[in-house]
């Protein structure tokens, strides 16, 4: 497990309409991470149930979530991009974890204590469900399922990932047999992740009414959005102060350094609000335009959406289910037959058959191959090729060159990296 890939992971929970806060926050940044090692993103529409949503709406939110990072490019045949609720190995685990958390652990979690606050003067657990209280663990149970490094989280989130490690160390000790079961994750919380000003100048934030939408209403939703957002009242001509103006803290995160220079000296120079909000404007468009065009593809599109999550939940079902069954072996959840002793891969005949590249094209339109193994399990996918030609190159690569080929590959290993190259290394003995 040592020298794995290194894994990323995150969940985004389904709770409201997206805007330019969660965009430039976290969404992006998920997206840009897909290159480096093995990416895992999930909708957490069983965290959603924790606040009671409409069951139309949630529905909703989740389709908006799916589209989003569709739209802003993540690409599913690298990603494992998949709906939590479409992994049922995820609340499983969340029992057996749940079982070996202190009830104290949860007392202390800043969200059940932020909603008991809210509770001064009445009964403390007033509107406060289970799922509320144990969200941590559930939380838990996503990451440590995967065995994922690294989670890229906002600030709030870092105490939950504290917990996860510590409920995972616990459940090492008591049941790793002096191994460790899980890999203790690691909150990545980016030094320049700057939070977004909404349009009173305050963090934006749902909650305080003051979003930029980043989809919804379309481009008009945009325009209409800015033009509210809030300045003094020097008039065209008056000198302005940059430094004292949220509107410019919003252009500087969608321009270029130069951009940022030029825009400031305009404004001093006397630059009319409503002409910086045209540039505030453009600045944004050019960033988010185009994504929006393919936003609005998808989002007529339903069912080639359902496809990609279901492919996603397939690969991650692939880690997923083998990892639960040696941890219900762990505790203890045994069947009464005798164990099968796993074979020991070196005494594998050397005619066992050898795993096989399956190329196909999905209803996207797109041309992908994958590797399956013994009982049909999913060993490595590929990303998504434009041209099917360009998928056979790599499937003729990887018969070539065996697990050489894996360097620069567009590939994600679903199963364990060393049973995979080993799979691969046997296509060079058998040339
Ligand atoms: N609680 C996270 C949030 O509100 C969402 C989430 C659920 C999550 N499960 C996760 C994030 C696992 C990272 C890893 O932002």
């Amino acid at each position: 497990m040592a020298d794995r890939p290194k894994r990323i992971l995150s969940g985004v929970q389904p709770s409201g309409t997206l805007h330019l806060g969660n965009y430039f926050g976290a969404m992006r940044q998920h997206v840009a991470l897909q290159h480096e090692g093995e990416a895992f993103y999930f909708i957490a529409d069983y965290h959603a149930l924790t606040s009671s949503p409409e069951p139309a709406e949630l529905r909703e939110r989740v389709r908006e979530i799916a589209v989003t990072y569709l739209a802003l490019g993540l690409d599913p045949g690298r990603v494992a991009f998949y709906r939590q609720s479409d992994v049922p190995e995820i609340p499983e685990l969340n029992w057996l974890l749940t079982c070996v958390t202190p009830k104290g652990m949860m007392n202390r979690a800043h969200a059940y204590k932020a909603a008991v606050d809210a509770n001064a003067g009445g009964e403390p657990d007033d509107g406060i469900n289970m799922g509320l209280f144990c969200y941590p663990v559930l939380m838990s149970a996503d990451i440590l399922m995967f065995n994922a490094h690294q989670v890229p989280v906002g600030k709030d989130q870092v105490q939950h990932i504290e917990m996860a490690r510590d409920i995972a160390q616990r459940f090492n000790h008591l049941f790793g047999q002096g191994q460790a079961l899980f890999t203790l994750p690691e909150a990545v919380t980016e030094a320049e992740m700057q939070l977004l000003p909404g349009l009173d100048g305050r963090k934006m934030s749902k909650s305080y009414d003051n979003a930029i939408p980043l989809f919804d209403g379309g481009a008009k939703g945009l325009a209409s959005a800015i033009a509210r957002v809030v300045t003094d009242s020097k008039l065209p001509g008056e000198p302005k102060d940059p430094d004292a103006s949220h509107l410019v803290t919003l252009f500087d995160a969608f321009s270029t350094p130069a951009e940022r220079a030029a825009f400031r000296a305009e404004l001093r120079a006397g630059l009319a609000w409503g002409e910086a909000k045209k540039r505030l404007h453009d600045a944004i468009d050019r960033e988010i335009g185009p994504m929006r065009a393919k936003y609005e593809q998808y989002m007529a599109r339903p069912e080639l959406i359902e496809e990609q999550l279901l492919i996603g939940a397939r690969k991650a079902r692939a880690i997923a289910g083998p990892f639960l069954q040696q941890l219900r072996e762990a505790v203890g959840l045994r069947p009464f037959r005798p164990q099968a002793a796993a074979p020991a891969p070196a005494a594998r005949s050397a005619a066992a058959a050898l795993a096989t590249f399956k190329q196909y094209r999905e209803a996207d339109g797109q041309f992908y191959f994958k590797l399956v193994g013994a009982g049909d399990t999913l060993l490595l996918q590929s990303a998504a090729f434009a041209q099917g030609r360009d998928a056979g190159v790599w499937v003729g690569k990887f018969k070539k060159d065996g697990a050489a080929a894996l360097a620069g590959a567009p590939v994600t290993l679903v199963a364990d990296e060393a049973a995979v190259r080993a799979e691969l290394d046997r296509f060079l003995q058998a040339e």
